[in-house]
């Protein structure tokens, strides 16, 4: 697929991703504010998993904004970009044992979630009894019950953690205990789908009642991500924490315990665009069918989404049809991202904009008949690409077959025969 011209300097050739650099610099901002405001003792980590996009870890942590991790791969990765362990809050079910180990050596924050994690760690103290080992631990907890109709796993209720009643959170606390590790943090995250304050309000009761029985002291309760992102819908990134503050306050001092809190989508999710050129109409019957480069494999790597988008549209034609399907490149049926209404009638050329696309996209990146598109950073008036577009290479680095020469003619003619 040929890639479609840009028309002026601020447009990227299409496909493409584009961040708004100022856009995205405001949520960081807010959110930033809403902590120094009621929870000056915090951490805003950033949770890799929505967006892992080289460019928008480094200007994260440029931003002084910590890394959340959820695998050896995501603690890497971190590495690499700069981060220090001490800057690396480590969650997740499936951290291997020499990583955790030498996060808990090195002093990154540590959540941790499985049985064979409090193993490892018990080890390591048993090891290493000159040194203050420290951990937090992921409460399993029934957001269900608590926020009927919230939470996104139903009454079969959440994978991760520790669960508070079948004993696992005692178990996990009396081994680490008994070992000399401290428990010094509780993680409460779950995914919601109202993303209500009432969620937190309710993790936050959960903790409550964990801290007091357990008379804990907690250097740490990492409340999660899930959070709510607009730039002008409410619940704002204030209305949050100064709840949660105040779910909080009667059972631990904000000013010793640091609240930790790991956005995702609400940072990153409204700041992105995908611009997309049309590339065929097709009559249909009575369907007008718009055939773009984008892809749902781009914009709606689940297909998941229900609601249609916001779109901009820069078309030529000034008529309007009642009803278009806006549909993708791929080979699939499935693949059509949006229908417009009472739009103008899209022509080859015209450009589409689809906003709010920064979250769980680039992080599902397709190599599904197109490899990935460009990335572009909108910032102070000028466009500057921080990913180009992959070509074929791209998709065959780090191919062993390659590497020893068995590809013939790929580096040269961008084709492989295996
Ligand atoms: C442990 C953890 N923290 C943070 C997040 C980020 O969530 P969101 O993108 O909804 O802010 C997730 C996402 O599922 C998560 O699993």
């Amino acid at each position: 697929m040929a890639a479609m011209p840009a028309q002026n300097d601020l447009e990227p050739t299409t496909p493409a991703f584009v961040i708004d650099g100022d856009v995205l610099d405001g949520f960081v901002h807010r959110f930033r504010t809403a902590l120094e405001t009621h929870w000056p003792h915090s951490i805003l980590s950033y949770s890799f998993k929505t967006n892992s996009l080289p460019w928008l870890i480094s200007y994260m942590r440029e931003k002084d904004v910590w890394a959340e991790v959820v695998s050896d791969a995501e603690f890497d990765l971190a590495l690499a970009l700069g981060y220090t362990p001490d800057k690396i809050v480590y969650n997740g079910p499936v951290k291997g044992r020499e990583h955790l180990r030498s996060a808990l050596l090195e002093g990154s924050i540590i959540n941790l979630d499985a049985k064979r994690e409090v193993t490892w760690t018990a080890e390591l103290a048993r090891e290493r009894p000159e040194e203050e080992l420290a951990v937090g631990l992921r409460v399993n907890w029934d957001l269900e019950a608590l926020r009927p109709g919230e939470s996104t796993t139903g009454e079969e209720g959440s994978r991760f953690g520790f669960h508070i009643d079948n004993g696992d959170l005692g178990r996990a606390i009396a081994e680490l205990t008994e070992a000399g590790v401290r428990v010094a943090g509780l993680h409460m995250h779950r995914n919601s789908s109202t993303q209500s304050i009432g969620v937190y309000e309710a993790s936050c009761s959960v903790a409550a009642e964990i801290i007091r029985s357990r008379n804990l002291d907690l250097s740490w309760i990492d409340v999660g991500g899930g959070f709510f992102g607009s730039v002008e819908g409410s619940p704002t990134f204030d209305d949050y924490v100064s709840a949660i503050r105040r779910a909080l306050e009667p059972v631990l001092d904000p000013d010793r315990t640091r609240l930790i809190v790991e956005p995702g989508g609400s940072l990153i999710a409204v700041p992105v665009e995908f611009h997309a050129s049309v590339l065929d109409v097709k009559q249909i019957g009575e369907h007008t069918l718009v055939i773009t480069d984008a892809s749902r494999t781009d914009i709606d790597p689940l297909f998941r989404r229900r609601r249609g988008y916001a779109v901009r549209l820069e078309a030529e034609a000034t008529d309007t049809l009642p009803r278009q399907i806006v549909a993708g490149f791929t080979c699939m049926e499935e693949d059509r991202i949006t229908r417009l209404t009472d739009a103008p009638a899209l022509t080859v050329g015209d450009r589409i904009v689809f906003s709010t696309v920064g979250a769980y996209t680039m992080s599902y990146q397709s190599s599904f008949i197109e490899f990935l598109p460009a990335v572009h950073v909108r910032q102070g008036g000028s466009l500057t690409e921080v990913r180009r577009r992959w070509g074929v290479m791209d998709h065959l680095q780090g191919n062993r077959w390659l590497r020893e020469g068995r590809l013939t003619g790929a580096a040269d003619q961008g084709t492989a025969t295996p």
